[in-house]
């Protein structure tokens, strides 16, 4: 019999404790409620997760998968960390990896922003480019068997990763910042699309906890998410524009069946909808950000 426990687990320990703590040291994201026209009769709130510590959307995934690579006893020491990515989620994996003292390669389109080139290698990652984004799976995994390093595959673990029941995932914080607003349960939850595991966690959560609430996902314009939801067989699509959301491939994590309606945005809206809301939320961090509406939905879907 060979017993091969313990080194391995004394630093997995350590890295698992420096997760939590630096999960300990954070303060949650901001869940912003919008002036909107009193005529339109609702309220409507939203989540800024660009205030996680690494301003990335993808912070609270990226400790996800961490921490599942390390129970699953994936991730060891000195262990190359690779992932796909279209950016967002790579930026919070380098942070992490950084953390754990584990080398990172993201693996992405060259068409990636230079901001999160830039903020990737500040956390002492480094960049692999393909020219297209369907490359990015066949690559990582490639990468991966070069370095004897681990593919984190978010595409594939982010649903299973994060826990759907609560401990802090997104959906409970939602649920938390609404309980003392005048509607506290929304009639709906409005979220787009990257892995799928966003919207299969609050999915979930709303059928865990028995809420009425609905789950609306919005997707870019050739994104694979959309017809798979509408016609129920795995579509294939063309990359996105809109950066973190819309994918040319039905993602694994990508959970149809928690989904209530789906609704295909314009690129032109996506883009214009995204700068009105960066000039608010900037204003928050100068004023206030009382709600203007009335109404009991976060947003109604007409
Ligand atoms: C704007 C935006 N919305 C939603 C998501 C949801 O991501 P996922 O489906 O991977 O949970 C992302 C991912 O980066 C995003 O950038």
């Amino acid at each position: 019999m060979t017993i091969s426990a313990g080194a391995d687990r004394a630093w997995s320990d350590e890295a698992i404790r420096r997760i939590d703590a630096e999960g300990n040291r954070s303060a949650d994201t901001h869940l912003l409620a919008l002036p909107i026209p009193e005529s339109w009769g609702i309220d409507v709130y939203l989540k800024d997760e660009s205030t996680h510590r690494t301003g990335s959307l993808k912070h609270r995934l990226a400790r996800s998968l961490f921490l599942f690579g390390l129970v699953n006893g994936w991730i060891r020491e000195g262990a190359t960390i690779v992932e796909a990515s279209s950016g967002s989620t790579a930026v919070s994996e380098a942070y992490f990896a950084q953390l754990l003292g584990l080398p990172f390669v993201a693996v992405m389109t060259r068409s990636t922003s230079p901001e999160k080139i830039a903020l990737i290698e500040q956390y002492g990652g480094t960049c692999h480019f393909v020219d297209d984004a369907s490359e990015v799976y066949d690559a990582a995994e490639r990468v991966a068997a070069e370095t004897g390093g681990h593919y984190m595959d978010q595409f594939t673990y982010a649903e299973r990763a994060t826990d759907w029941r609560g401990n802090n995932n997104i959906a409970e914080s939602i649920f938390r910042q609404m309980e003392h607003e005048r509607f506290p349960v929304p009639e709906w939850v409005v979220v787009g699309a990257g892995t799928g595991g966003t919207s299969a966690t609050i999915g979930r959560y709303l059928r865990y906890n028995r809420y009425p609430t609905r789950l609306a996902v919005v997707d870019p314009e050739n994104s694979a998410f959309y017809p798979t939801w509408a016609g129920g067989s795995a579509a294939v699509g063309q990359p996105s524009r809109i950066e973190g959301i819309g994918r040319p491939r039905p993602e694994p994590s990508f959970i149809p069946s928690v989904i209530d309606a789906m609704i295909q945005v314009p690129d032109a809206a996506s883009v214009a909808a995204s700068r009105h809301l960066r000039s608010f939320a900037g204003s928050t961090r100068r004023g206030t950000d009382e709600p203007a509406a009335s109404g009991p939905e976060l947003l109604r879907v007409e």
